[in-house]
Formats: structure tokens, C-alpha cells, sequence
């Protein structure tokens, strides 16, 4: 049993949906300067490392399809209370660093994943699956801990941590591997064991970087 295994039922805290409110925010702040219609229930998007589906619940009004996406069985079954009835939202258990896409994983708005990505062992093998699933003008929301010292989880191996954050540098660098734009921002801090760590965004897109 994984550590989100033993902790799915007691996950959604303020905290953690605050968290995810400013990350939700600043998703919709960026699709808006790129146009992005967000008052017609258009929108096809997955939401990767979906966990219970807090921010996968601040974007289910602007959707016609919505795929949770998480390798914790546990954690997909909240999702699922969460969203029963609701048709257009889906999910899977799944891995993508070990098993393929699934049919409908594809021609999607945009990909989000939160806090998920430092739990991967190959991030930009993840990321360049991902390319594959999007629209043309689509975009990646890669939010995650920008590069920290270790400290953030108080037990990293137990908790399948594989990553420390993860510099702009080193996202720069898949971003030019996989031939994507790449926009970096920090969006918030989360304050813990009396240290401030910056919580970053990075957005991919298709865009080819001059
Ligand atoms: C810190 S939680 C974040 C959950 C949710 N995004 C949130 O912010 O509430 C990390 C999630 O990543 C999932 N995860 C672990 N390994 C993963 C992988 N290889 N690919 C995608 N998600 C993974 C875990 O099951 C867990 O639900």
C-alpha cells in the first residue's frame, strides 16, 4: 500500500483546496490571455496525478469532458464519489510512466497536473506522452515545488518522492528536447517547517521555441 493509498480518504483539507484554488486561478488566468473561451462548457482536459479531484472540481463547469488521471486506486475512488453523476467526467487508474495512453486521451485542451509530477521517476518521458494527447494550440500545466533542498516531505521515500521540485533550468531543458514553448512562473509559496517553498508553473505548448 502507497502512502496515498493510506491518506485518500482524509486528503481533501482547507489547505490543500485553497492551494488548489490559487493553482486553478492561475490556469484560468493564463488560458484567458490565450483566448481560451471559458464560459461555454467546451473544454476537453485531463487532469494528471488527479489524486481526489480538487482541481479537477474547479474546472468541471467549463468542460465537456474531463479525465482524472492517477495510479492510486484509493485516491480514483474519491474522485469518483466526488463526481458521480456527472457524465462528461471520467477517470482511470493508471500510471503513464509504465502503461500506455488510453483511446481517449487524445485531442485535449489542455493537460493540468498538480504536485504530481516530482512523484514521477521519468518526468519528461511523462511530459513528451502528454505532446501527443494535446490540440494544436494546446497546453501542458505542469504545477509542482520549484528546485528545493530536500526538506518539503518529511519522509521522501516513503511518500514515492523522486524529485526535489524541479529548477526552470531543467524544464527549460525538456521543453527544448520535445521542441515546446515553455512559460515559467512562481505563483505561491507554501510556508512549512519554517521555510518558504515556492510553488511554480510551468506551461508548455506546441508553439516552436525560436
Ligand atoms: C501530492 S498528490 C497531489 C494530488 C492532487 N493533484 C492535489 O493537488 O490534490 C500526488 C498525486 O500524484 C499521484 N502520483 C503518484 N505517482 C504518479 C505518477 N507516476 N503519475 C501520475 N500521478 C502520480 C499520487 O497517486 C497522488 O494522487
Amino acid at each position: 500500500m502507497n502512502h496515498f493509498s493510506k491518506v485518500a480518504k482524509e486528503w481533501d483539507t482547507p489547505q490543500k483546496i485553497d492551494r488548489n484554488r490559487v493553482i486553478a486561478d492561475a490556469i484560468r488566468k493564463e488560458l484567458s490571455a490565450s483566448n481560451f473561451n471559458l464560459r461555454n462548457p467546451e473544454l476537453e482536459i485531463m487532469d494528471l496525478g488527479c489524486g481526489t479531484g480538487i482541481l479537477s472540481e474547479f474546472f468541471a463547469p467549463y468542460t465537456k469532458r474531463l479525465i482524472g488521471v492517477d495510479p492510486t486506486k484509493e485516491m480514483i475512488e474519491v474522485f469518483n464519489q466526488k463526481f458521480q453523476g456527472k457524465k462528461h467526467i471520467t477517470s482511470e487508474c493508471k500510471n503513464l510512466e509504465s502503461e500506455s495512453a488510453s483511446e481517449n486521451m487524445r485531442d485535449l485542451d489542455f493537460i493540468m497536473s498538480a504536485m504530481a509530477f516530482h512523484h514521477m521517476k521519468g518526468p519528461m518521458q511523462v511530459l513528451s506522452k502528454l505532446k501527443n494527447m494535446l490540440k494544436s494550440e494546446g497546453k501542458i500545466f505542469v504545477i509542482d515545488l520549484d528546485q528545493e533542498d530536500g526538506s518539503f516531505h518529511p519522509d521522501p521515500e516513503a511518500m514515492g518522492v523522486y524529485h526535489n521540485g524541479f529548477a526552470k533550468e531543467e524544464l527549460q531543458s525538456w521543453a527544448n528536447e520535445l521542441k515546446m514553448g515553455l512559460k515559467h512562473k512562481i505563483i505561491d509559496t507554501i510556508e512549512k517547517n519554517e521555510k518558504s517553498y515556492p510553488l511554480a508553473m510551468a506551461v508548455f505548448h506546441l508553439e516552436s521555441v525560436n
